[in-house]
């Protein structure tokens, strides 16, 4: 499993039995949806600027029946009107994993 996930299953150790609210900034094809499966997530929003990931991630996460209600967004989460877009939601957790390096590629 990935080291980053790992490392927040031992962070949600200290928060009891809450559910997460989770901000997931490039979710790509949502290869890490069993992943969060076991983080206890109520209710995640995934982002990418790709539409064909966001479709993929949606078809992953309806076939898996995932416990959690999701929000797919396609944005660039370099914009500038990003934070309204997510409706000033309060997230216990934002994960962006393997995502920002796109933005010094050129
Ligand atoms: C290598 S994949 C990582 C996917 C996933 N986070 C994981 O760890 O398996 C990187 C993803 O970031 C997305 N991405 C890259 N730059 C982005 C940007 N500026 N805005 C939104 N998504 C972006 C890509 O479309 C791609 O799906």
């Amino acid at each position: 499993m990935c080291k980053t996930i790992e490392r927040l299953l031992d962070l949600r150790a200290g928060t009891g039995n809450k559910l997460l609210h989770v901000l997931d900034i490039g979710c790509g094809r949502g290869q890490d949806i069993p992943k969060w499966k076991l983080a206890r997530v109520q209710y995640m929003v995934a982002l990418d600027f790709s539409e064909e990931c966001i479709k993929t991630y949606e078809e992953r996460w309806r076939t898996s029946h995932e416990p959690y209600r999701l929000f797919t967004l396609k944005q660039d989460f370099t914009s500038r009107d990003l934070y309204y877009q997510i409706e000033h939601s309060f997230y216990d957790i934002v994960s962006a994993q393997l995502c920002f390096h796109y933005m010094f590629g050129t």
